[in-house]
């Protein structure tokens, strides 16, 4: 997202019970992707409800610039817009004239500086303040082993220039941290390079790159290491086809409203096309344990990727122990979580999560900062964070700081919507991002949602 100069404060405070089916804007991830590889692919891959956020428009941008051809076609008859993208060819991307300015998006940015990586050509990277100060240096190490190379600012922080190698060679690389992103961009490197790229994952993160790059046509080959890691083996200068993409509704994206209906009494809500990778899906089972009333119906694939209807309904829940090895399938819900832990009974831990200080924000931080701002007691041991839950409805009546962290965000105005007293956050503008359409969606469904300042009157 750009830096706008004027924030764009929100409040919450309770409503009626949310009730009513409703579908969340597409996956972020997997739109991320769609463009990325539909601009490599040969031919024209149609995408069906691609995320329009502003994340995902960044990507759409930069591919643009660098030779695909990206249109947003009239809705299908579901109402679902439709996005084409005429592709380059694996290999055919031209240098970009302007620089990349990715916005609020690290996706985007460290997946491209993958595919940029192995084309001949010199890309400027840039984001905004809550971009640049994320760490680059996780994918600049393994992109340089391929040959490109990178100046990048202190920290190895964006704004940075990348060179794509003229002549790259293929790597072998164990990914160091559980990162998706990372792995990612090892594997879109190995595109554009001879011979075969290995990437060796010690604990499994999600895999929509290599379920979109079989479904493209190329040739992956996953097995298990002798240490129990997996090993992807990707054979490189594949032809990839353009063709059909359904993007599923975004599982990171439901945990607001879905969390919101288990929290708001007497809520009933149906969530339509969500998307149910086993890799993504830990907030469900985690809020399950809590004691959710949460269902999962009519389950299906749709391009490479299962999807669900998932109904929730208002629920009493308890503390949980969430272990570190469940943290990569719902890196993005801890926000989301803390709250609903904030209002169970019994205290919550959730372990292994480091990875949460480098997100939009630092997420430790600012989960532990806005609950206490709310009267619930929180705090982080190591990367342990424990969060007391009061069996009852906190008391609210903050304003909390969300650092452009559009998870941040959502996760305290649905806190707002149980309080005793309305919660206000700074600056709503981040919420573009992945959710477009939120507050709109959420004051539809029977939430009070306000940019009126005189909630805290
Ligand atoms: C993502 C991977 C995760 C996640 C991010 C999306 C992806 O980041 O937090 O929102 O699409 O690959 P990390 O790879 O940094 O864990």
């Amino acid at each position: 997202m750009i830096d706008l100069p004027s924030a764009h404060p929100l409040s919450a405070r309770r409503g009626s019970p949310l009730s009513g089916r409703i579908r969340v804007p597409g996956d972020k991830s997997v739109s991320h992707r769609a463009l990325m590889l539909g601009g490599l692919a040969v031919g024209r891959t149609t995408i069906t409800g691609l995320l329009e956020g502003e994340d995902v428009l960044a990507t759409a941008r930069a591919m643009a610039l660098m030779g695909a051809s990206i249109a947003r076609e009239d809705d299908d008859a579901s109402g679902a817009s439709v996005w084409t993208v005429d592709g380059v060819g694996v290999g055919g991307l031209a240098e970009p004239a302007e620089v990349l300015d990715m916005g609020n998006a690290g996706t985007g940015a460290r997946l491209l500086m993958g595919v940029v990586a192995t084309h001949p050509i010199t890309a400027l990277f840039t984001g905004d303040a809550s971009l640049r100060k994320r760490p680059m240096g996780r994918v600049i190490d393994p992109l340089s082993r391929f040959g490109a190379t990178f100046l990048a600012r202190a920290g190895n922080r964006l704004p940075l220039a990348l060179k794509g190698a003229a002549e790259p060679l293929p790597v072998t690389y164990r990914v160091p941290v559980p990162s998706a992103q990372v792995k990612s961009a090892v594997l879109l490197a190995g595109l554009n390079t001879p011979g075969e790229t290995t990437v060796i994952e010690p604990v499994a993160t999600r895999d929509h790159t290599e379920r979109m790059l079989i479904h493209f046509g190329a040739r992956l080959v996953r097995r298990q290491g002798d240490d129990g890691a997996d090993v992807l083996v990707l054979s490189g200068q594949p032809e990839l086809t353009g063709g059909p993409v359904r993007v599923p509704g975004d599982p990171s994206s439901a945990a607001f409203p879905l969390v919101a209906a288990l929290l708001v009494p007497e809520s009933d809500l149906l969530l339509e096309g969500v998307g149910l990778n086993p890799l993504r899906t830990g907030l469900f089972d985690t809020l399950r344990e809590m004691g959710a009333d949460l269902e999962v119906l009519n389950v299906r694939e749709e391009a490479g990727e299962p999807v669900g209807d998932l109904r929730a309904r208002a629920s009493a829940l308890k503390g949980v122990e969430v272990p570190a090895d469940r943290a990569p399938s719902m890196i993005d819900e801890y926000p989301i979580l803390a709250v609903a832990a904030a209002c169970a009974h019994g205290t919550s831990r959730f372990h292994g999560l480091a990875e949460l200080r480098v997100k939009e924000s630092d997420r430790l931080a600012a989960i532990v900062r806005g609950l206490e701002a709310c009267g619930v007691e929180a705090t982080t041991e190591g990367d342990t964070l424990i969060v007391k839950g009061q069996g009852e409805a906190p008391q609210g009546g903050a304003v909390v700081q969300v650092d452009l962290d559009h998870r941040i965000a959502m996760a305290f105005l649905v806190l707002g919507m149980v309080s005793v007293e309305p919660v206000r956050i700074d600056d709503g503008r981040a919420i573009e991002t992945s959710f477009p359409g939120f507050v709109d969606l959420m004051t539809g469904l029977g939430a009070h949602l306000t940019t009126e300042q005189e909630t805290f009157a």
